[in-house]
C-alpha cells in the first residue's frame, strides 16, 4: 500500500485522483487545500482518510508515503520545500519551478536529505512515448535528424484565468510549450542553440511561442505552443531510415506509428486506456518508493533541471517574463 496525499485541489487534482483510485495498492490517505471548504468537498467526494484546510496541517498527517503537489506554477517551489523539509516524498506538477534557480533549490534540498522528489512529467511514462524512445534507442529510424511537435488549443480569454495571469506564470510556454520541448529533449538531448519568438496577449502573457533548437550533430527541432487555436498536437521524429509519428495529442497519446524508409509496412503501436493517463506516473512513483529510490531512473532531477534550463533559454530569447 502507498498512502498518497494531494496538496492543492484544483482542476488537475480532480483528474489525477480519479486515476489514482484505479491503481492497485494506491490509497488516497490525505488531501490539503488552502481553503477548508474545498478540502472537505474534495476529500469527501474521493474518500480521503484525512482532510486538511491548510498545507501546514498536512505535515501532521500520520503515515503519509508521498504527496502529489497540484498547485499553480508559482507555488511549486515553496510547496515542495515545505514537504521535503518535513521528510515527505514529493511528486510535483510541471513546470517543476518558475525558473532554473527555483528548481536547483528543490533538487539540492531533496538530495541533501535525501528524500524522493520527481517532476510530474506524466508524458515520460506514457506507453507510446516509452515505445518511441525505445525504438529510437534501438536504432529503428537511424540517426534522428528532426523533431517536430506542437501543442495548441483555444483557451477562452479571461484576464483572471490562471492561463492569462502573468503573476501566476500564465501563458502558453510553461503550461503547454513544455511538452514539445520535453519531446525534443527526450529524443535529441541538449541543444547547442535555442531560438524562439512569442506573441503576447492583452495581459502580457505569451499566447503563442515558436521555438527552433539546433544540435551539435546537425539535428533540428521545430516546436510551438499556442493558446489561440487548436493545432494537430502531434510529435514527429524523423530519422535517417524512418519516421515515428506520435498521434495527437502526443503528450498523452494512445497511438504511434513507425514507418521505415526501406518500404516495409507502417507499424502501429496502440495503448488503449479508459483513464486520463496519470496512472503510469503514479505506478512509477510507487515502484521507485518500493525500491527505496530517491530519484526516478526515467525522469531524474537532472532531467528536470535540463528542461527548466531550456524553458529559461526560450524565455530569454522570446522576451517572456513573469
Ligand atoms: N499534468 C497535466 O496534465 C496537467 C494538466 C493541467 C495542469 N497541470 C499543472 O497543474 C498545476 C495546477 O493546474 P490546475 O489547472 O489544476 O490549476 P487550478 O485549477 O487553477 O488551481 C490549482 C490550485 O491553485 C490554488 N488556487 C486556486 N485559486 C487560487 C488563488 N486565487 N490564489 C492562489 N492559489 C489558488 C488552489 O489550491 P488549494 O486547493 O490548495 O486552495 C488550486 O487547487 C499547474 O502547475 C499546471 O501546470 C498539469
Amino acid at each position: 500500500m502507498t498512502r498518497w496525499g494531494i496538496l492543492g485541489l484544483g482542476r488537475i487534482a480532480h483528474k489525477f485522483v480519479q486515476d489514482l483510485l484505479t491503481v492497485e495498492g494506491a490509497v488516497l490517505h490525505a488531501v490539503a487545500a488552502s481553503d477548508e471548504g474545498r478540502a472537505n468537498e474534495f476529500g469527501q467526494q474521493y474518500g480521503a482518510v484525512h482532510i486538511y484546510g491548510s498545507y501546514d496541517q498536512l505535515l501532521t498527517c500520520p503515515d503519509l508515503d508521498v504527496v502529489y503537489i497540484a498547485t499553480r506554477h508559482v507555488y511549486h517551489r515553496d510547496n515542495t520545500l515545505l514537504l521535503l523539509n518535513a521528510g515527505i516524498p514529493v511528486l510535483c506538477e510541471k513546470p517543476f519551478g518558475m525558473d532554473a534557480g527555483q528548481v536547483a533549490q528543490m533538487v539540492e534540498t531533496a538530495r541533501s536529505k535525501p528524500v524522493f522528489l520527481m517532476e510530474a512529467l506524466w508524458s515520460r511514462f506514457m506507453p507510446t512515448i516509452l515505445k518511441a524512445h525505445d525504438l529510437i534507442q534501438a536504432g529503428a529510424i537511424g540517426r534522428v535528424r528532426m523533431v517536430r511537435a506542437d501543442f495548441g488549443f483555444p483557451a477562452p480569454f479571461s484576464p483572471d484565468a490562471r492561463l492569462f495571469n502573468k503573476e501566476l506564470g500564465g501563458g502558453s510556454l510553461l503550461d503547454i510549450g513544455i511538452y514539445p520541448l520535453f519531446l525534443s529533449y527526450l529524443m535529441l538531448g541538449k541543444p547547442t542553440k535555442v531560438r524562439a519568438a512569442a506573441t503576447f496577449g492583452p495581459t502580457g502573457v505569451d499566447e503563442q511561442c515558436g521555438m527552433t533548437l539546433t544540435y551539435a550533430d546537425g539535428a533540428i527541432a521545430i516546436l510551438d505552443s499556442t493558446l489561440l487555436v487548436k493545432t494537430d498536437m502531434v510529435g514527429v521524429i524523423y530519422g535517417e531510415t524512418g519516421t515515428i509519428r506520435i498521434r495527437g495529442r502526443f503528450h498523452e497519446s494512445q497511438a504511434m506509428t513507425l514507418e521505415r524508409e526501406d518500404g516495409g509496412e507502417t507499424e502501429l503501436f496502440t495503448a488503449d486506456r479508459q483513464t486520463f493517463g496519470y496512472e503510469y506516473e503514479i505506478r512509477h512513483v510507487m515502484q521507485c518508493l518500493s525500491e527505496g529510490l530517491t530519484e526516478s531512473p526515467l525522469w531524474s532531477l537532472d532531467n528536470s533541471q535540463d528542461l527548466i534550463n531550456l524553458l529559461d533559454a526560450v524565455r530569454a530569447e522570446a522576451g517572456i517574463t513573469y
